[in-house]
């Protein structure tokens, strides 16, 4: 793919509605924030995952029937893109999900969870505006009353600048 297909060509997890219209007029003219679509497979999505972690990709069957049953997780799983328009390819990548719980008046809460630019795009803002955008549809478009994540150590001051302060602490056992 090499030519930048508009949001309404393309079939994505969630309405775009929900990501700020004032927040993508920031964005520079090269790039574009959207929610995934069942397509991003083919636009480099898992190659920026690996900027975070391992990935293995799982071919493109699995990794549509993940899609499918994020979509199917109504008002669950929220995953957004960056593309770079002029090569219609994916340079950054976030999620939010959300936890709906019985305290808190029936209150919810959002994990922000894998977030990775592009190694040539780092430092020129992505990160900042994918947590940004991922804030506002937890908190202002789902009501959430707190979003949360956990970060290595190298990584608080990048959510510090992003509004974040560190509480508590994270446990782990990895299976
Ligand atoms: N240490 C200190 N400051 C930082 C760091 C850092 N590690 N990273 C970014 N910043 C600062 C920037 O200098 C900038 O500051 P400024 O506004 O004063 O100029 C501000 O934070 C915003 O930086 P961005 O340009 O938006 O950051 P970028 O687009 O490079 O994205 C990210 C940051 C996502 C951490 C990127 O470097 C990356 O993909 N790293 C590898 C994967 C990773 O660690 N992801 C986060 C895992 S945690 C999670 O997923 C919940």
């Amino acid at each position: 793919m090499s030519k930048f297909t508009p949001d309404s060509k393309l079939d994505l997890l969630f309405s775009t509605d929900l990501i700020p219209s004032e927040l993508k007029a920031q964005l520079h003219p090269d790039v574009h924030i959207r929610p995934l679509s069942s397509t991003d497979y083919h636009r480099g999505h898992l190659s920026v995952l690996s900027v975070l972690t391992v990935v293995n990709d799982p071919g493109e069957s699995a990794w549509g029937a993940r899609f499918d049953a994020m979509r199917s997780a109504n008002g669950t799983y929220y995953s957004i893109v960056v593309i770079d328009k002029p090569t219609d390819t994916v340079v950054g990548v976030g999620s939010v999900f959300i936890e709906r719980k019985f305290l808190r008046g029936l209150g919810s809460v959002g994990h922000i969870e894998d977030i990775a630019v592009d190694k040539n795009q780092q430092g020129k803002k992505l990160g900042l505006k994918i947590i940004q955008c991922l804030t506002e549809i937890s908190e202002k478009e789902l009501g959430c009353y707190k979003t949360i994540l956990n970060c290595s150590d190298a990584n608080i001051p990048f959510y510090e600048k992003c509004g974040y302060q560190k509480k508590e602490n994270e446990m782990a056992k990895y299976a």
